[in-house]
């Protein structure tokens, strides 16, 4: 078989067969196949799209690149979540322990940061020591102690994802349905947890642009799972404008903690408290998700949700210090208030431009090579709906070099104004159970 058919195959609109889809699979991960060809193939994949068959076969090659997890040794129902991605989507940091805390057992594969969008691995590194890469034994033992883990794809998990992952990443093959649903799937089926919730998001900032497309994505990834014989539900959530108000890794750790403490914004801590209502439903922890938000907000106001997040972090090698102490987590050098120079109320903050700015300081990556700078990003003052005064500080900007006019003038066109109070579309738009 030669791999330029496959190329050729897709580009003419036509299907991948199963022999071919798992010769590419099993030729990227040995590296019989460059990455030059199969960016080839990813970009073809992006324009013709590919049926429901040739999924499900990319998602099953893909789960088989590597181990996958037996987690029978835990006991109870173990639950993981991912989202599609989205920027200031810090999620997993504030919600896996918070459902721990209420009894959950959280077995979660992670990914890094893709296009504009932040991972959680990359934040949960921000933390000095955090080690993410951790064998079988090692997330069995640590879920049955503390009731969470979180590792990466890696040459023993997924190796497929972990290749194409970072191929994609920087050859504008992320926002494609097929290759989102196996990237995201492959990893859940791997890490072998009994319940998934996917938080799907829509809007500027994120891969899918409308609410109609988001569903769509949710649809095919629900069958995966359920072909799979897992308990899988969807979230439909907005992301025209960011989660939250910080942008980059270790403020993102920074608001996940703040958030534990009982003092996170508004927005995030209603994403944590439905999406862990129904990862308790899911785990049987909780007859409804009205009993369970209780459950959530007790785990905050206890400290026990922080407590599981320390836990997590001293098991992972990670410096407990700084999540008690956050201000000694990386710093910027500079931090620089953007004062707003219009008047009115914000209608519009646009969660791409936000994303693509915190990259342009050093929070994601441009190339596979590239090493990210923990410390930098944004965090907002004003978001879609607030009212703003000339004068008024918009955000700090956190940045290890001088901010260049280009940068400014971008950041201030993520902003628009108008003089009436705008409605704004509600975070979650949708739940699928
Ligand atoms: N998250 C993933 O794990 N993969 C994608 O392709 C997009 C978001």
């Amino acid at each position: 078989m030669q791999f330029s058919d496959l190329i050729d195959t897709k580009k003419q609109g036509k299907a991948l067969s199963e022999a071919q889809i798992h010769f590419w699979i099993e030729g990227y991960v040995k590296g019989w196949i460059p990455d030059y060809q199969v960016s080839a193939l990813c970009m073809a994949i992006y324009f013709q799209g590919m049926n429901k068959q040739e999924i499900a076969w990319l998602c099953e090659a893909m789960l088989y690149s590597g181990e996958v997890m037996d987690l029978t040794e835990i006991a109870g129902k173990k639950a993981d979540k991912h989202s599609t991605g989205g920027v200031g989507d810090k999620t997993s940091l504030a919600l896996a322990p918070m459902v721990a805390a209420c009894g959950g057992k959280i077995a979660k594969m992670s990914g890094r940061g893709l296009g504009h969008t932040g991972g959680t691995l990359d934040k949960a590194e921000a933390i000095s020591g955090f080690q993410v890469s951790l064998g079988k034994e090692r997330f069995i033992q640590q879920v049955n102690a503390i009731g969470l883990a979180l590792i990466g794809q890696s040459k023993h998990f997924v190796p497929a994802d972990q290749l194409l992952y970072a191929l994609r990443d920087v050859s504008g093959t992320v926002d494609s349905l097929p290759l989102i649903a196996t990237s995201i799937m492959s990893k859940k089926l791997a890490a072998g947890a009994d319940t998934i919730l996917l938080d799907v998001k829509y809007g500027s900032g994120a891969f899918m642009h409308t609410p109609k497309q988001a569903k769509e994505l949710a649809m095919v990834m629900i069958e995966l799972g359920k072909h799979f014989g897992k308990d899988t539900r969807a979230m439909i959530t907005d992301m025209n404008q960011p989660l939250g108000n910080a942008i980059g890794n270790a403020l993102e750790v920074k608001e996940a903690i703040a958030t534990l403490q009982g003092h996170g914004p508004k927005d995030f801590v209603e994403l944590c408290l439905c999406a862990g209502s129904i990862m308790l439903v899911q785990s049987e922890l909780a007859k409804d998700r009205t009993q369970a938000r209780a459950m959530l907000q007790d785990s905050i106001t206890s400290g026990k949700a922080l407590a599981k997040l320390k836990a997590l972090c001293e098991w992972q090698g990670g410096d407990v210090k700084q999540i008690a102490d956050p201000s000694l987590l990386p710093q910027a050098e500079y931090v620089i208030p953007i004062l707003a120079k219009q008047e009115g109320y914000v209608s519009m903050l646009h969660a791409l431009r936000l994303g693509q700015l915190a990259m342009r300081l050093g929070a994601g990556r441009n190339t596979k090579e590239d090493r990210i700078d923990s410390a930098v990003g944004i965090v907002l003052h004003k978001k879609a709906g607030s009212q703003v005064h000339i004068g008024e500080s918009l955000a700090y900007v956190h940045t290890n070099r001088p901010l260049e006019d280009a940068w400014l003038h971008d950041f201030y066109e993520a902003y628009e104004f108008r003089k009436e109070k705008p409605t704004i579309s509600p975070l979650i738009y949708e739940i699928i159970e």
